[in-house]
């Protein structure tokens, strides 16, 4: 039998996973990242989780085909580097041939939010369907292009970056980690939400919310369950430019399905209503025809099954 380690590279931790030709999820395993030592450490610790994984597993090394990674960040797939990625300190770094150096494998690299959309489509709420767009919701706002089936990439292998589409009025527009502003991810990522919620309460706006230290995306949906007025608004803020995102990518790409993923999206119906709200009062009517807006399936290993996928789907 021939299996596939996917590597979910973010900020805090690696996660890897084996998965065999089916998409099936067999193993996983997962370290710290150390993003602080530097580039080196991170590429030793990607090879070290890989290698554990295999030899904890009743698999060979003989048996593994390849490896993927998702990286949360610009990533040109068509050379293998990663352009751009703030949260893992990584600039222009080549680390496909760095990685197939060390592991005397193929590797394939590609961004996070595009690997998920991939692993949805292969196993998860996408199983079946041809075209669908993906977002994740979490530290950032991350989107992926499945297009017949595979990922769509673009020109330079930075298509489906959904989060930096601009949709707030320049006037109420921050700055976003892209260097521009009002971005997609600056109003509907939990950074987004927190920072809404942190302005609200040093405000002194009436809510239920108080202490700036600890306020994290759960407490603000947890509050918006309950009733609290401030947190239903910045719930619905994130919302209104999701469902604005979508009506847009709607429009361009005709997805059958948008699947929502990331740790926001475990908000649920609060978060989901209001969205598919929104989408429904800005997009033609034609265009909404038989799509829906649905949550993920995968969860948290949406990246590992997506990724170790590239060698199979892509
Ligand atoms: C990055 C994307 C990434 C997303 C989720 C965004 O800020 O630009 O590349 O997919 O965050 O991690
Ligand atoms: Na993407
Ligand atoms: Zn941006």
């Amino acid at each position: 039998e021939n299996i596939y380690v996917g590597v979910d590279l973010g900020g805090t931790a690696i996660k890897v996973g084996i998965c065999n030709q089916e998409g099936q999820l067999l193993l996983t395993h997962e370290g710290p990242t150390e993003t602080e030592k530097g580039t080196q450490v991170v590429i030793d610790n990607i090879e070290k989780y890989v290698r554990e994984i295999v030899e904890k597993s009743p698999y060979e090394w003989d048996q593994l085909v390849g490896v993927g990674a998702g990286v949360a960040g610009f990533t040109n797939v068509v050379e293998g580097i990663i352009v751009l990625a703030p949260n893992i300190g990584f600039r222009d770094v080549p680390i496909r041939s760095l990685l197939e150096e060390r592991i005397g494998k193929p590797v394939k690299i590609d961004n996070d939010a595009n690997v998920a959309a991939l692993g949805e489509a292969w196993s998860g709420a996408g199983r079946g369907i041809d075209n669908c767009v993906c977002y994740t919701l979490g530290t950032g706002v991350g989107g992926g292009i499945i297009l017949n089936g595979k990922i769509y990439q673009g020109f330079s292998g930075m298509a489906g970056e959904i989060g930096h589409i601009s949709v707030v009025p320049d006037l109420e527009a921050i700055q976003c980690g892209c260097g521009k502003k009002g971005c997609v991810e600056t109003v509907s990522s939990a950074t987004g939400i927190i920072r809404m919620a942190k302005d609200a309460v040093e405000r002194g706006d009436r809510t239920v919310l108080s202490n700036v230290e600890t306020i994290n995306a759960k407490a603000v949906f947890d509050a918006a369950k309950a009733g609290d007025e401030v947190a239903l608004r910045i719930v619905n803020r994130a919302a209104f430019y999701l469902g604005k995102s979508m009506s847009a990518v709607a429009a361009v790409l005709n997805p059958e399905v948008f699947i929502v993923g990331g740790g926001v999206s475990y908000a649920g119906d609060i978060l989901f209503n209001e969205v598919r709200e929104v989408f429904a009062k800005f997009t033609p009517e034609p265009l909404q025809r038989g799509v829906s807006i649905l949550p993920a399936q995968l969860g948290n290993n949406a990246g590992i099954v997506g990724a170790a996928g590239l060698h199979l789907r892509s």
